[in-house]
């Protein structure tokens, strides 16, 4: 399952149980309580409420360490440690890309820069996801890193309005099974 799907199990999941604990309040806000049982209700409340806070803070630790334990911006200013690179220009209305054809499976660094204004660079896979994006700005390097895990013709679209040809403004490149693998 893609990562987004995963995701948006997991938002149903809560939304779901959140749903659940409304009910639940409303059904008991019917009910006449008598001393004792309100302070079981607000005992449980702050169990619960620890349970709750408990359950946030893992879900932020392993959100955070999943989402950026390969984090895509190398540090800028350090030789490439990636097996594969391409140095990318945008200009008003095309992009330069040094090579069209990349392997799937290893490194790739992109280095993105811009001859006139800004651009967008975002790559989209085959089947219309995006993959990865940095800006690309006039006299400016950004570098990202993405692993291709399939290959098939990947498309570059540009992702920041440019003028009149900022729509039609992107090209395909091909990512090829790796040799040998
Ligand atoms: Cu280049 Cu929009």
């Amino acid at each position: 399952m893609a990562v987004q799907g995963i995701v948006w199990v997991i938002w149903l999941t809560g939304m779901a149980l959140i749903a659940l604990a409304f009910v639940w309040i409303v059904v008991q806000a019917g009910k006449p309580a008598d001393d004792g049982t309100r302070d079981r209700t607000v005992r449980r409340g702050h169990a619960l409420q620890k349970w709750f806070f408990g359950l946030l803070l893992a879900a932020f630790v392993v959100g955070s360490w999943a989402t950026l334990r390969h984090f895509p911006i190398p540090p800028q200013g350090t030789a490439s440690e990636s097996a594969q690179t391409v140095d990318v220009v945008g200009r008003m209305w095309s992009w330069e890309l040094s090579t069209s054809t990349l392997e799937a499976g290893s490194e790739v660094e992109f280095r993105v820069t811009s001859a006139d204004v800004n651009h967008g660079f975002a790559i989209y896979s085959p089947d219309g996801h995006i993959q990865t994006q940095a800006q690309a700005m006039p006299e400016y390097t950004n570098r990202v890193v993405h692993t291709f895990s399939e290959p098939g013709t990947y498309t570059i679209q540009c992702l920041e309005y440019c003028g009149i040809g900022h729509e039609p403004m992107k090209t395909t490149f091909e990512v090829v099974a790796a040799a040998g693998g």
